[in-house]
């Protein structure tokens, strides 16, 4: 707590409301009194000025562009640890030893398999179906299946749960893949590693032996790295929320994936891509700078801007390098790299991009990389929604952990019709 007040007349009256102190970044005044002493609401649309809640897994300084998980800084994690350690630490607070990774490790392996009804739900759906339409259906339909891990009270079982969804998101995303292009199911093996896994039950077929490329795999775990956490944005929000009113687990990560999807948050990398493709030449770039900056036309620069970040996305820094590495290691000249570079060139000294802070952020290459890996644009969210995963199962615990919370419920500055008496169809 902070050792002054923040003190707010109204109508006369003054109070004080206490300033709360961060181990970094903004303090924050706490109004939790406000209405109970004003019968007023603070206003915060989007909540942009607003701190939900209390948290201590991820610190994100959008001035200097800093992204911290438990402390260690983004860079670090993506160039010197793997997705698995990067799990351990946003769920137990502190970088595993060799033997907790091993034993994490293996716990998680063990759970990558799927209850195998639930590839009938697969068939339910047309093989065109967006693949996030179906990470949303059969990931809400977990909770019919694993009763043993719903009661949210118990420390058990959320464990189990948590544990459940980071393994079996690769299964269920590799599954929905498979279902679009009329292939069958590959199954997980204990063998390969986390990412190993995946890209084996998403890319290999029956007819003959696959081997994953290192070079794949590590490029996939550290954009699975960039994509663990990011504090409170609209889909971490929305797992929290729905998580306050006691829904198990799988419905609050089925709610997460479902706001994830939205074009202006994780759905921004398959439109990055495809705003990319649509440019194609290094010359029609002028054209979509222009549309980005007309107040008239809806277009917006996808990839680019962020509500934090008034500076370069630290994560986008990561993920260009890592795009020019693979796309170099695999051979593959795509020329929207070509765009996406000069594009972020030509908008990073445009005065209008200045001036409003808009940056590359972590969809603006993404795409460029997973497209060389070979998944087609439909799948992007998908893997942002299964690199996510883990975040929000850490923020999830963190919250049903904090004495603090409860059922999220906002009120409203209402600006309807006031009281007034029904009047019968024959009188209207
Ligand atoms: C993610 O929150 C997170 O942490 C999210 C995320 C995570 O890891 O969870 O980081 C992942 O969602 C990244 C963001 C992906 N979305 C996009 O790339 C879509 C394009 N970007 C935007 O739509 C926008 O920048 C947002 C949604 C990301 C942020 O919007 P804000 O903070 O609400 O800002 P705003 O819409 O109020 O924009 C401020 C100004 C506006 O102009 P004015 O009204 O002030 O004149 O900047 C303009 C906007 O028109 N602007 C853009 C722009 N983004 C903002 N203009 C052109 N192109 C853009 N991309």
């Amino acid at each position: 707590m902070s050792d002054n007040n923040a003190n707010l007349t109204v109508g006369g009256e003054s109070k004080d409301y206490a300033i709360m102190d961060g181990t970094v970044g903004p303090q924050v005044i706490d109004v939790r009194k406000l209405y109970a002493n004003t019968g007023m609401f603070t206003y915060d649309p989007g909540f942009t000025s607003t701190a939900s809640c209390e948290s201590g897994l991820t610190y994100i300084d959008g001035d200097e562009g800093i992204l911290l998980h438990r402390g260690y800084p983004i860079g670090q994690l993506a160039e010197q640890s793997s997705f698995m350690e990067v799990c351990y630490l946003l769920l137990n607070g502190e970088l595993p030893s060799a033997k907790e990774l091993a034993e994490f490790t293996t716990t998680i392996t063990r759970h990558t398999m799927v209850h195998e009804q639930l590839t009938t739900f697969y068939r339910g759906f047309r093989r065109d179906a967006h693949p996030m339409a179906i990470m949303c259906g059969v990931v809400g339909a977990l909770s019919a299946f694993y009763h043993d891990s719903t009661d949210i009270n118990d420390p058990a079982q959320r464990t189990i749960a948590s544990h459940r969804l980071i393994a079996k998101m690769p299964t269920i995303a590799a599954m929905a893949y498979k279902y679009s292009v009329g292939q069958p199911f590959v199954y997980p093996r204990n063998d390969l590693s986390y990412t190993a896994n995946f890209l084996r039950m998403t890319f290999s077929v029956p007819a003959e032996e696959y081997e994953p490329d290192p070079v794949i795999v590590d490029a996939m775990d550290k954009i699975f790295i960039l994509h663990a956490d990011h504090e409170q944005n609209a889909s971490t929000s929305t797992v929290r929320l729905a998580g306050s009113s006691g829904a198990n687990p799988f419905a609050c990560i089925a709610a997460g994936i479902a706001c994830l999807w939205g074009p202006a948050h994780g759905g921004a990398n398959e439109a990055a891509l495809n705003m990319l493709r649509e440019i194609g030449t290094v010359d029609r770039i002028p054209e979509y700078i222009a549309r980005a900056k007309n107040k008239d036309d809806p277009f917006r620069l996808m990839g680019f801007g962020h509500r934090v970040y008034k500076n370069y996305d630290p994560r986008a820094t990561v993920m260009q390098k890592t795009a020019k590495d693979v796309l170099e290691k695999l051979g593959v000249n795509d020329p929207v790299f070509d765009v996406a570079k000069e594009l972020e060139k030509i908008a990073l000294n445009d005065p209008y991009f200045v001036e409003k802070k808009l940056y590359p952020n972590v969809d603006f290459y993404s795409g460029v990389i997973l497209s060389a890996i070979g998944f087609p644009t439909e799948m992007f969210t998908v893997l942002f929604a299964l690199a996510r995963t883990v975040g929000w199962v850490a923020q999830w615990n963190e919250m049903i952990s904090d004495p603090a919370q409860k059922i999220g419920r906002p009120r409203q500055l209402y600006t309807g019709p006031t009281q007034r008496d029904y009047v019968p169809v024959d009188k209207r």
